[in-house]
């Protein structure tokens, strides 16, 4: 049997499916647009592997999606396809209503059709697992509790929003039509491949740049911050022992002050790679103007998952962070390709 796995070659769903294939997973079948967050080179380590098949489209395209259920006959779809950046959302929010809402609809439509038509055996063992975020529970207070899987949705942003009618559709197709469904809300992911644009990836690039560390408003917005290898290994966990139409917190216990994030990562920097002139990496932050609408804080209450999953994150917020900061400090060359724009060119130059 084969999974299928959505947005694969973004951040998230590539640490996935690497992961996944390593655990000796069933095969993968890979499909992604490759808009400017999808980068084969995040896949180059399974150039050969048969148990790897990639998927150039649109989760929105409905021939294609409905082709590859019927070709492949997958026990599971994983959806990480996603516009998922909320600065883009607040520029340009038409992408996110596309692909976050319509697309995840053309999706759920696909896999209705493809459960139906399952026997009662094969039935039992389907899923269709929606990765989702901790944002569109909105923004709380200092002393508000963490957000559990009950809380009211109150997202703020274009793409919190998207992801909040997302997550509505997926519960509906459960509700209405039996759809085997399960929804994972988590926290702030970072690690390896993430795209230069999200807040520690940039702060590592712009700092080894000799570039400004833009800090937004005061700082003190809150995050908690999750390693991707650990909401991987959450994922993994909801699928095998998710209840059916449940939805599951997934987060870190890492809350943290963003300026308490960026000097922390500085920090780092300063003991393995330091400033030629000796001054400390925080001497590049600025703070710049703020978001739009600025989610204050976000916590999550993640006993759901642990209870009933038997999952914990393995990395602690000192671990993971000190791996991220090696693991770019170990691949520049990924990031020269992103951010030189030469990523683009991978498929062209490497399946030539
Ligand atoms: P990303 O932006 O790095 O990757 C998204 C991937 O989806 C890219 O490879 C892109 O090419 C692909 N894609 C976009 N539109 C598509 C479409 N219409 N059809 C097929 N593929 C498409 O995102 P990420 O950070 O890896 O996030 C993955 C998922 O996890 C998203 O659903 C996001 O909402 C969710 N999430 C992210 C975080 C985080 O901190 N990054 C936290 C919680 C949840
Ligand atoms: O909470 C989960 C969400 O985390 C995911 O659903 C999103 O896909 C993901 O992008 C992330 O959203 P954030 O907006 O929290 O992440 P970002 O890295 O963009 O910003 C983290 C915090 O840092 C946020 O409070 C904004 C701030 N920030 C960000 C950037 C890019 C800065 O202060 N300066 C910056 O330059």
């Amino acid at each position: 049997m084969t999974i299928l796995v959505t947005g694969g070659a973004g951040f998230i769903g590539a640490n996935f499916v690497l992961d996944w294939l390593k655990a000796g997973g069933e095969p993968v079948v890979n499909l992604d647009k490759l808009t400017y967050a999808g980068n084969m080179e995040n896949l180059a380590s399974l150039k050969g592997n048969n148990a790897h098949t990639f998927v150039q489209g649109d989760i929105g395209d409905a021939g294609l999606v409905e082709k590859l259920f019927a070709e492949h006959a997958p026990r599971a779809v994983i959806n990480f396809a996603a516009e998922s950046h909320v600065d883009r959302s607040i520029h340009a929010p038409e992408d996110f209503i596309q692909t976050n809402v319509v697309g995840t609809f053309r999706l759920l439509q696909a896999a209705r059709g493809y459960f139906d038509a399952l026997g009662d055996a094969d039935k039992q063992k389907f899923r269709f697992l929606h990765v989702s975020t901790d944002e569109v529970y909105g923004s709380l207070e200092p002393t508000d509790p963490a957000f559990s899987e009950t809380k009211r949705y109150e997202p703020n942003s274009p793409y919190s929003a998207s992801k909040a009618a997302s997550d509505h559709l997926v519960r509906a197709y459960h509700h209405t039509y039996k759809l085997p469904v399960l929804t994972t809300n988590c926290s702030n992911n970072y690690g390896p491949y993430q795209f230069p644009e999200k807040l520690i990836p940039l702060v590592i690039h712009n700092a080894l740049a000799g570039k400004d560390l833009p800090i937004y408003g005061d700082g003190q917005q809150i995050r908690d911050w999750l390693y991707v290898g650990d909401h991987c290994s959450a994922i993994r966990a909801v699928l095998e022992r998710g209840r059916l139409g449940e939805v599951y917190n997934i987060g870190g216990n890492n809350e943290r002050a963003n300026l308490d994030t960026v000097k922390t990562l500085c920090a780092i920097l300063d003991r393995l790679r330091p400033r030629k002139d000796g001054k400390s990496y925080a001497a590049q932050m600025v703070f710049v103007k703020d978001r739009p609408g600025h989610d204050r804080r976000y916590a999550i209450d993640a006993r759901k998952i642990a209870a009933e999953c038997g999952w914990r994150p393995a990395e602690t917020p000192d671990s993971g962070f000190e791996k991220t900061v090696a693991w770019y400090l170990n691949n520049e060359a990924w990031t020269k390709h992103v951010t030189s724009g030469d990523y683009r060119n991978w498929v062209a130059k490497q399946y030539a």
